[in-house]
């Protein structure tokens, strides 16, 4: 018997351009999955217009509608349950989860972050990338759990870090990686080919 698809629940804050790898990858059956739902806590995020343009539902949630955190949260968890989501894919979205999020899904919450993790966790990883004056840097897809971007690793890649990078550039040099890497992830995943003993995320050769 077929596996079930999994369904995406896709949280994104801003311009969208990692949403719009998936979105891509799925229309090119590069993902076996289907996109469920693209969240928002940002009414001005150009993410919603991609998911619309793509036929998909898209919600923005308003932060600064809600009290607290636990409200917001409360109605971000209804609107992926409601969607029948199955997995949640964190695409450039900058809001910190709190615990009641991450149990809610558990094992089921993927991030991408902009930097080699562990060294560069939090919202200004390109920034402090260059204030410290790596020479490497990349991106990295991990599984979230209650702390900040330190769940178990699944996939880095790199990129050099050049003397007269600004943040821009050296954003969109990790950007092109992040956009191959993510919905590569994402398929592992959904093939159930991910197994995590701890810390250590394997990937397990394709089932026949
Ligand atoms: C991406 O670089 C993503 O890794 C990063 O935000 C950008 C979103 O770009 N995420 C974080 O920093 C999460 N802490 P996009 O809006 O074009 O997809």
């Amino acid at each position: 018997m077929a596996e079930q698809k999994q369904r995406l629940g896709i949280l994104a804050s801003g311009r969208g351009t990692d949403l719009q790898s998936i979105i891509d990858a799925v229309a090119r059956d590069e993902i076996h999955a289907d996109i469920a739902i693209v969240l928002s806590d940002n009414p001005d995020a150009y993410a919603i217009e991609r998911a619309k343009k793509a036929g998909i539902q898209a919600v923005c949630v308003n932060r600064k509608e809600y009290a607290d955190r636990k409200s917001f949260e409360e109605v971000l968890v209804k609107e992926l349950r409601d969607a029948g989501v199955t997995l949640v894919v964190l695409a450039g979205f900058m809001r910190i989860l709190t615990p009641y999020f991450v149990r809610s899904f558990p094992g089921h919450i993927l991030n991408i972050h902009p930097a080699l993790l562990p060294s560069f966790p939090g919202a200004h990883a390109h920034r402090d990338v260059l204030a410290y004056g790596v020479k490497i840097s990349g991106c990295t897809v991990h599984f979230v759990d209650e702390g900040t971007d330190s769940g178990p690793i699944i996939a880095q890649r790199s990129v050099p870090v050049l003397d007269d990078d600004t943040e821009e550039t050296l954003g969109a040099r990790v950007l092109i990686q992040e956009h191959m890497l993510y919905p590569q992830v994402i398929e592992l995943f959904c093939g159930g080919r991910l197994q995590v003993e701890g810390r250590h995320v394997r990937i397990l050769p394709p089932k026949k």
